[in-house]
């Protein structure tokens, strides 16, 4: 089950998302990116990607606004939904290290809304990262 936020509020998520993309610093791989997270507490952060000429540099737009959403509201965040947009017209679901990133702060059935190589899809982050949130240290 994907909660966190009705079809309107992922829709309004998904323009942010793409409104952030346009400030993606990106002149190596020229690929614009942005993300929108809605947070338990009734607000919305942003980020785009930020490349480096050291490519392994690279931050990801969905950890852009993560780092962004713990810097402004604490490390009690908590993340209901997330909207990915590129302005490249391809399909860019969160990568394997964003997925684990967000893992840290995300709610497991949390609506995680991307473009897919057919369309808009939709998923629950436990369904894009099965067991992600479960792993604690002793
Ligand atoms: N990128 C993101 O920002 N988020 C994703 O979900 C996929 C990849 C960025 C990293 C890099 O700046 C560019 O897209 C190409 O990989």
């Amino acid at each position: 089950m994907k909660t966190g936020a009705n079809q309107q509020e992922l829709e309004r998520l998904m323009e942010l998302a793409r409104k952030a993309a346009e400030n993606s610093y990106s002149p190596y791989s020229k690929f614009r990116v942005g993300a929108a997270l809605r947070l338990t507490n009734g607000e919305t952060v942003t980020g785009t990607n930020v490349e480096n000429v050291s490519y392994g540099l690279t931050i990801c737009a969905e950890r852009a606004a993560l780092v962004r959403a713990v810097s402004q509201f604490g490390p009690g965040v908590r993340i209901a939904a997330v909207a990915v947009a590129n302005l490249n017209g391809t399909a860019s679901p969160p990568c394997g290290a964003c997925r684990q990133v967000l893992a840290e702060f995300i709610e497991p059935e949390a609506a995680v809304v991307f473009p897919a190589a057919d369309a808009t899809r939709t998923m629950s982050f436990s369904e894009l990262l099965p067991l992600g949130t479960e792993m604690k240290l002793k």
